[in-house]
């Protein structure tokens, strides 16, 4: 005897063609500028510059200008800019992100351009603050130097050649209120947008980036100032607090293991554009995992975005923005 099923359990008469399906998938499609992609830019640029990371290499100082241009003429719409050069300071002249921003401002006039602002890369022992002797943050002195150096990134000269957004990843009580205090002083409240690394936890999934940047701490951890992978009242008060403190834009980082969190805080703050940092062990994972045969890459990292679009990402920041408009030019 069959069984006749009561038409309101039968889902598939409503997805069994692609048009019905992709009615099933509202605004979750990825277009330029739902991606930004990470750059390293140091004084001279090397190809392939961790074995974990294949693909993702440094841009150096000279040449940077060339080797964006084909990604742009691909569509490419922002990029986040880390400088990868000990031994100068985050805003000397000489420091490769202070260098390259004129210059790219110049060359792609509708390339918006985020600089990060930490200091893992330029202190000597690599925590993203300033320690004091007995080995704890002084939270006052560094989040006065997070805005110095925030305010170097969005000051030059003119309009045409200051970054767009500064991006502090720290995780420094107070950084966003510090930093936008600086930046209006600076006359430049109302030009520079400030997109905080709110809810940044300590992950594992940032192994391959340290080791690209050399960024390890050289003691203890981050684990004092990066969110407890397990937290979720910690990271909605971090991004309340960032809120509160003027950011424009949001962010949450990881991103695959920490959707809830996107979906948390997109649904307590729908007004506020929300980025979603695919890291590098992110990247390492899918690359690798496609590498072995594992996976195909193509279908299991289209999976991936638009699961963080489905969660609340407005952009999704990732090594793989390239192959990615890749992929948009040749699709049908
Ligand atoms: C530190 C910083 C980190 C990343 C960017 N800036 C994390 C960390 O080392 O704690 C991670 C990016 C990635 O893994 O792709 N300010
Ligand atoms: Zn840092």
């Amino acid at each position: 005897m069959s069984h006749v099923p009561d038409p309101k359990h039968v889902l598939h008469s409503g997805y069994f063609h692609q048009t019905l399906r992709n009615l099933q998938t509202p605004n979750v499609d990825i277009s330029p500028h739902n991606l930004m992609f990470p750059i390293f830019v140091g004084s001279f640029g090397h190809a392939n510059k961790a074995k974990s990371m294949p693909g993702v290499i440094q841009y150096g100082v000279s040449n940077i200008e060339s080797e964006l241009k084909p990604i742009v003429d691909k569509g490419l719409k922002s990029i986040l800019l880390f400088g990868d050069e000990k031994g100068t300071y985050a805003d000397s002249p000489q420091n490769p992100v202070m260098l390259v921003v004129p210059r790219l401002r110049k060359q792609f006039p509708n390339l918006v351009i985020a600089c990060d602002v930490c200091l893992c890369p330029y202190t000597s022992h690599g925590h993203c603050g300033i320690m004091k002797n007995d080995g704890v943050i002084d939270n006052q002195a560094s989040i006065n130097r997070l805005a110095q150096i925030a305010v170097s990134y969005a000051k030059p000269i003119s309009f045409n050649s200051r970054a767009h957004i500064v991006a502090p990843s720290d995780m420094m009580d107070g950084r966003i209120g510090a930093i936008k205090k600086g930046l209006i002083e600076a006359g430049l409240g109302n030009q520079v947008a400030v997109l905080s690394y709110a809810a940044k936890f300590a992950s594992g999934f940032y192994g391959p980036f340290r080791d690209i940047t050399k960024s390890a701490p050289m003691f203890s951890d981050r684990k004092c100032y990066q969110l407890p992978p397990g937290s979720k009242g910690l990271a909605a008060r971090a991004v309340l607090r960032d809120i509160n403190e003027g950011c424009d834009m949001l962010m949450v980082k990881p991103g695959l293991a920490y959707l809830d969190i996107v979906k948390q805080t997109k649904e307590a703050h729908p007004e506020y554009p929300l980025f979603v940092y695919q890291v590098s062990g992110e990247y390492a994972m899918l690359y690798h995992a496609a590498q072995a045969g594992a996976i195909d890459l193509r279908g299991v990292l289209e999976e991936v975005l638009l699961s963080m679009r489905r969660a609340g990402a407005d952009c999704i920041i990732t090594y793989f923005t390239p192959l990615i408009l890749d992929w948009l030019q040749i699709k049908s």
